[in-house]
Formats: C-alpha cells, sequence, structure tokens
C-alpha cells in the first residue's frame, strides 16, 4: 500500500495475543478441570510413544477421565511430524467426532494435536493450510474446538504460539501451518514433568528458547514492515514490538540463570521450572514478533543429512535436535545482524549475563552464546552435525526458502549472506 504520492505506507499496528497459562507443580493434574471448563466431553490425546513409556500420558487422561471426560488415545505421533503423519492424526480426528483435543508432549505431540483439531473442525487436506508457497495457505474460517497443551519439555514453546512445524519430505522442506486460531485455548506447564529428561534433551531444548528469545528480540520493528492491504494478511511473525520484546527479555534472563543448572542437575526443580516458564514465555514472544536467521538454517540442517548421534538421547536412529540445528549458527547470524541494531544485541547479551556490557562489539553477543553452548555440552557447530564445506550451498538453498522468517530478520540476508554466516558456523570453537 502506498500513501499516495508513490512511498510505502508503513504497519503502524501490532497485536498482543497470549495463550492462558496454568503454571507450577502439580498443575497437570487440572486439565481435566480445564477441558471441562472449556466444554469437552469426548477429546482425543495425542502424545508420543516416548513420553508414553514415562507414564505422564496415563497419568494426565486418569485426570481427564476423573471429571467424567472420555477420552482416546492417539500415540502415532512421528518426531518431528511430515505432512503424512499429521494426515493421519486428522484423519484419526475427524473419524472420532471428537469436540476437544490435548497435546501431551514436546512440540511433535503438541503440533499435532494443533493440526488434528484444525482439520477435525474445518475439515480439508492437511497442505492446503500449509503455508504458502509450499502449500495453499488456507485459513480457517472460525475458532477450533478447545485445544489444551501440556509439554513435557523446556523448549518449543508450541502451547503458546500459533504455529504448528511439518516436514515435506517431497519438497525437502519444512515448513508450518499458521494461523491464530492454532493458538492453544490453555497451555498446562507443570515442571514436575521434565524431571524424566536426560540431559541432552535439556541443553538442547533450552538452547533453542535461548534463541527464540534473542531472535524474537532482536527481529525488524514491526513498524519497518510495509502495512499490508487487510488485516488478513498481517503476518503472524509481526516484527519486534513492545511487547513482545518484555516476554523474550524475560525468557533470556531466566535461561541465563537457569539452563545450566537445568542440565548439570536433573533434580534442580527450581531450574527446570523456571527453564519451563521461560520456554512458555518466548512462545509468547516469538508467537508475536517471529525467528529468523538461526531457525531458517536449521530446517535444512536438519533435513538434509541424518548423520548426527546425539549423546544422550534415547533414539534408535540418527537425529539431530531441533536446538541443536538452531544454536549452532546463532552465534555467526548474531554477529551478522549486529550492526541492524547495536544495543539490543547488547541489550540480550546483558540479559543471557546478568551483567552489563562495556565496550560492546559483534563478537560480545557471539561469545555469550558459545560459553553457553560450551557449559551445557553443546556440538561445536555445523561441521559436528556430519557437514563440510561442499554442503554449504545445499543449507543456502533450504534457508532460503524460509522467506517467511528470513523477511523479520534485521538485516536483510541473501544467500551470500547466509552462505557466509554457515560458513562461519562450521566450528564455533
Ligand atoms: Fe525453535
Amino acid at each position: 500500500m502506498t500513501a499516495g504520492d508513490g512511498a510505502p505506507r508503513h504497519e503502524t499496528i501490532f497485536t498482543m495475543e497470549a495463550t492462558p497459562i496454568k503454571f507450577g507443580p502439580g498443575a497437570s493434574a487440572d486439565t481435566g478441570w480445564e477441558l471441562k471448563r472449556l466444554g469437552a466431553q469426548r477429546v482425543m490425546v495425542v502424545s508420543d510413544p516416548g513420553v508414553i513409556k514415562t507414564g505422564i500420558t496415563d497419568k494426565v487422561r486418569e485426570r481427564i477421565e476423573a471429571e467424567g471426560i472420555e477420552t482416546v488415545l492417539f500415540d502415532q505421533v512421528h518426531v518431528e511430524p511430515t505432512a503424512e503423519s499429521l494426515q493421519a492424526a486428522a484423519d484419526f480426528a475427524v473419524d472420532g467426532k471428537f469436540d476437544g483435543f490435548v497435546g501431551i508432549g514436546g512440540g511433535s505431540s503438541m503440533d499435532t494435536a494443533k493440526v488434528a483439531d484444525l482439520v477435525s473442525t474445518h475439515p480439508a487436506e492437511i497442505m492446503d493450510y500449509v503455508n504458502p508457497p509450499v502449500g495453499g495457505g488456507r485459513k480457517p474460517s472460525s475458532p477450533l474446538k478447545p485445544l489444551v497443551m501440556v509439554p513435557t519439555t523446556a523448549g518449543t514453546g508450541s502451547e503458546a504460539t500459533s504455529v504448528a512445524v511439518l516436514d515435506v519430505p517431497d519438497q525437502k522442506v519444512k515448513t508450518g501451518i499458521s494461523h491464530r486460531y492454532l493458538r492453544p485455548h490453555q497451555g498446562i506447564v507443570d515442571p514436575d514433568l521434565t524431571r524424566s529428561l536426560p540431559q541432552a534433551v535439556t541443553a538442547s531444548c533450552g538452547l533453542d528458547v535461548v534463541c527464540h528469545a534473542a531472535e524474537s528480540f532482536i527481529s525488524r520493528p514491526y513498524d519497518t514492515r510495509d502495512r499490508p492491504e487487510s488485516p488478513d494478511d498481517r503476518p503472524p511473525y509481526q516484527g519486534a514490538n513492545p511487547i513482545s520484546d518484555l516476554w523474550s527479555a524475560t525468557a533470556l534472563e531466566l535461561g541465563g540463570r537457569y539452563l545450566r543448572r537445568a542440565v548439570e542437575d536433573p533434580d534442580d526443580v527450581e531450574a527446570r521450572g523456571f527453564m519451563m516458564l521461560g520456554a512458555s514465555l518466548a512462545g509468547v514472544g516469538f508467537g508475536s514478533a517471529g525467528v529468523h536467521i538461526p531457525h531458517a538454517c536449521s530446517y535444512p540442517i536438519a533435513a538434509i543429512k541424518h548423520e548426527y548421534k546425539p549423546d544422550g538421547y534415547e533414539v534408535d536412529e540418527p537425529l539431530t535436535p531441533h536446538g541443536y540445528s538452531v544454536i549452532v549458527t546463532a552465534p555467526a547470524a548474531f554477529r551478522f545482524t549486529y550492526e541492524g541494531d547495536r544495543d539490543k544485541h547488547h541489550k540480550v547479551a546483558e540479559l543471557l549475563t546478568g551483567e552489563p556490557v562495556q565496550d560492546g562489539d559483534e563478537n560480545t553477543l557471539p561469545d555469550v552464546l558459545v560459553d553457553l553452548m560450551k557449559d551445557v555440552g553443546a556440538p561445536s557447530g555445523v561441521r559436528e552435525l556430519g557437514y563440510d564445506e561442499d554442503e554449504i550451498d545445499d543449507i543456502v538453498d533450504g534457508a532460503m526458502k524460509q522467506q517467511r522468517l528470513l523477511v523479520i530478520a534485521p538485516t536483510e540476508a541473501g544467500p551470500n549472506e547466509l552462505a557466509g554466516i554457515v560458513r562461519g558456523s562450521m566450528d564455533n570453537w
């Protein structure tokens, strides 16, 4: 849109939305009560085999049934959902005639529950809903059925966002379905549920939280975007705004203060609790502002090669944990974006360390992130995840497909800039 004189008219509006969150040790016992409050009588419980094995899913189901609500378990969640695995969940949801949905687990379970609810409320093919240009970008015409999330890791923040992420293997791309109606009606964050997590999972998920918050805080301000033609075209990822900054800043503070402790001692319930809270706060922050370069690079890094075997993850096949695939390019990405807003880069370093930055430069924040990575046992860079210099172009091609994310980077990153960032991320130390 232009102002009539040919000059683009800048966005003047941002929106604030946040999932109601119930937080604290024991909170998951209220899951049934919350579903009843929302009017559900027959719910689809979506969980993955790993979480089911811990007994958490059954415990929560019992609390739901104690309120007189019928539950049916869907246990076929794919870790890193695909269009196909989501379609299976959606078919199950349509056949089951449910009037409520519960996701119990990490991002994969929660995102699968979101899509099951979406398709059950407004039946259509999964690909119709996927973000363009990969899918049709269809928008649901009215709010979804009651949707309650019970996260069991402190990471994705999916309980607080309006996005479900999925792999589309035949197009070799990871993308999402995003719409405000995918934002859950209630998140239930219970630190007692993360006690059984291996240290490496805590580390990877916690680094994801730190990146969500840092990328959102250092994203392009919302009022530098062009104003959309209609409210319908306003993107879920709006760019940094005064409200998203509050959420992101607090998440950074919590990440800096508690991530090392949560990784070191699985019984440090205080640290784990604050990391879970940080994940939800960061979810609200990035659900509003958005994430950009490290997340755009993380998708091809996780998708192209499957060679990395993370210590401490109980998986049969190699797997690149999401948080690791994100954090490896974060130092170089923030070195690149430094000139976009120096003060905000310094501020992120201050929030993470709890100490004022004096004479900061482009290496200040990258150094803080590298220290954190070393302390929690993260891989040293893209090379450790199985890549060498010959494969930089493939990663860049994949990252360039994430325009939805790249447009909110504070400094414009094209193929050459991204190649420089990936090259600079091969070995962070
Ligand atoms: Fe993430």
